[in-house]
């Protein structure tokens, strides 16, 4: 049977090379289209090392339709998983309309273009964050979005609804939001990882760059939280896992036909972990000591949230996997190459 082909928006960034690999390593074959607006060509290059793959690259805002329908006039694939958005919350309050463009636009285009040339299936990158502080913990699909307190967060809610009308409306089309928890860690190969720009803003990269010397202190986000140990607590999913998860969403979508249309799952671990437990993991499965000192609590931030992913299990049979030991030893090795670190 000929090789189905998976068009990957956004594939040359963290979460999309991983699931790059994924896809290769299952047997599909994958385009990548991205404009490298945050990520280089690094994540490509890793992706074709780690599968001996060429895996075609293109280099496209997905935002400028004229040039993205070339992609579909020139690629046979029924089936894309829309990575390519913005995804700094603060960035996106500072400045929404630049979120709102991007993040909207280039979803919209993706559903016209799939109408316009008969492509069926769409896995769309959702977030935790359209749950916001959650009233029941942990999460179910069905516990109730809360309203969006970032712009960033309102794409998400609102590209979810997109999808959910779109395929309603439109017959033919089927879709599948996968609610993200925290990803974090690096392949294995420690040849592709996540390369935040600037001064990280999430947990795991900044550890790992106080660790090797190029941040001087982790601050911890408060310890006088309603929590175990005070700190925040939330679900990190290792990257991994979370590529194999779009993995075993597509497939789904490609092999039965009889499934049902829209559907939303949650990508956790299901585990509750927190910041002070992890910096402590970190330093444990890597024999280091980071600098770090609690700090006031940042605004924004919700207490809790973990998921329950019995609705992935079950329906998806999927599972996270790889320890929380053996992520946080990849998110080192991978930050050590970055830095040649020996
Ligand atoms: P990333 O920035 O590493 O990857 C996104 C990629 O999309 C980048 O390579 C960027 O160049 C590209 N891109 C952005 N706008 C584009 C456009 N208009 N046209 C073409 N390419 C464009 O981010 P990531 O962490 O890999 O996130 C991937 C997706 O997952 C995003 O939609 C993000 O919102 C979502 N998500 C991420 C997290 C997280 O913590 N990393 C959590 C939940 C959801
Ligand atoms: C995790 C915990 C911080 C940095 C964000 C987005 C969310 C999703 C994932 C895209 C929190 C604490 C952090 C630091 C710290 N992204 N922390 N010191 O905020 O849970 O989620 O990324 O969809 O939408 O909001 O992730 O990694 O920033 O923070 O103490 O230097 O680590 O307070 O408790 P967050 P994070």
């Amino acid at each position: 049977m000929k090789q189905k082909t998976v068009l990957v928006s956004g594939g040359a960034g963290y979460i999309g090379s991983h699931t790059a690999v994924e896809l290769i390593n299952a047997g599909l074959n994958v385009v990548v289209a991205d404009n490298l607006s945050n990520s280089d060509m690094s994540g490509v290059e890793g992706v074709r090392k780690i599968t001996g793959v060429d895996v075609p690259f293109i280099n496209v805002d997905c935002c400028d339709k004229e040039a993205f329908r070339k992609v579909f006039e020139q690629y046979e694939f029924d089936s894309v998983i829309h990575f390519a958005a913005f995804k700094a919350v603060g960035e996106s309050v500072a400045d929404p309309m630049k979120y709102y463009r991007n993040n909207l636009l280039s979803f919209m285009n993706i559903i016209d273009l799939m109408r316009e040339f008969d492509r069926h299936n769409i896995v769309f990158s959702s977030s935790a964050t359209v749950y916001g502080e959650a009233d029941e913990l942990p999460v179910t699909e069905q516990t109730p979005r809360k309203p969006a307190t970032s712009s960033y967060g309102n794409t998400k809610q609102m590209c979810e609804d997109i999808l959910r009308d779109s395929v309603a409306a439109y017959g033919g089309l089927k879709g599948i939001a996968l609610r993200y928890f925290n990803p974090i860690g690096a392949h294995p190969s420690a040849l592709i990882g996540e390369l935040p720009r600037g001064v990280p803003q999430n947990l795991v990269p900044f550890i790992t760059q106080t660790a090797a010397g190029v941040r001087e202190c982790l601050s911890v986000f408060g310890d006088d939280y309603d929590t175990p140990d005070g700190s925040c607590l939330r679900d990190y999913i290792d990257i991994v896992d979370l590529a194999k998860a779009h993995v075993v969403a597509i497939k789904r979508m490609i092999d039965d036909k009889n499934k049902e249309r829209y559907e939303i799952f949650n990508v956790g671990t299901g585990r509750a972990v927190s910041v002070l437990e992890l910096v402590n993991t970190f330093e444990r499965v890597n024999e280091l000591k980071l600098n770090y000192k609690v700090a006031p609590r940042r605004p924004g931030d919700v207490v809790a949230i973990w998921a329950d992913t019995a609705h992935a299990n079950e329906e998806l049979g999927w599972k996270a996997e790889r320890s929380l030991d053996d992520t946080l030893r990849s998110a080192w090795a991978w930050e050590k190459n970055v830095r040649g670190i020996k």
